[in-house]
């Protein structure tokens, strides 16, 4: 058992340190996005879920960033106000989120998003 321990502990160490790395921004970020977001869009972020016809966007870098210009205002915009990147409006489900969470936390979200990267894992 101790031995067991012991081959796990580097492993452990690791994960607590990628969660201590995370910058305090990301890191609430983190936390909002698994209370408001992570239903629809997947623990990771690709997304990819069926609702009817429509499907949960992939909200990991570089995807959302290349279709976002790079630009976090218009991040900031698709998630307070459901508008896409050329102002149309976003499918539903996706809600709204003006109302529900200030500029600041949907921010800290966008923070986490960057940190997410598709073909990591
Ligand atoms: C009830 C399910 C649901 C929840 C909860 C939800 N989303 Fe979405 N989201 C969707 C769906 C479905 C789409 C795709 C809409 C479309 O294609 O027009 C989407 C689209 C998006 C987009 C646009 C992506 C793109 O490529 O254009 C962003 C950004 C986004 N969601 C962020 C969030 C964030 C951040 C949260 C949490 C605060 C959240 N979503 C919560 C279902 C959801």
């Amino acid at each position: 058992m101790t031995k067991f321990m012991w081959k796990f502990a580097p492993i452990a160490a690791l994960c607590i340190a990628t969660a201590q790395a995370l910058p305090a921004p990301a890191a609430n970020g983190l936390r909002l996005y698994r209370e408001h977001c992570m239903a629809c869009h997947r623990a990771d972020g690709r997304g990819g879920m069926h609702f009817g016809r429509v499907v949960s966007a992939d909200l990991r870098a570089p995807g959302l960033e290349r279709t976002y210009r790079h630009d976090d205002a218009l991040i900031e915009r698709a998630i307070l106000h459901g508008r896409d990147e050329d102002g149309e409006p976003l499918d539903a489900p996706m809600p709204h989120w003006a109302g529900r969470l200030d500029v600041r936390q949907v921010r800290d979200i966008v923070a986490y998003l960057h940190t997410l990267r598709a073909g990591r894992r």
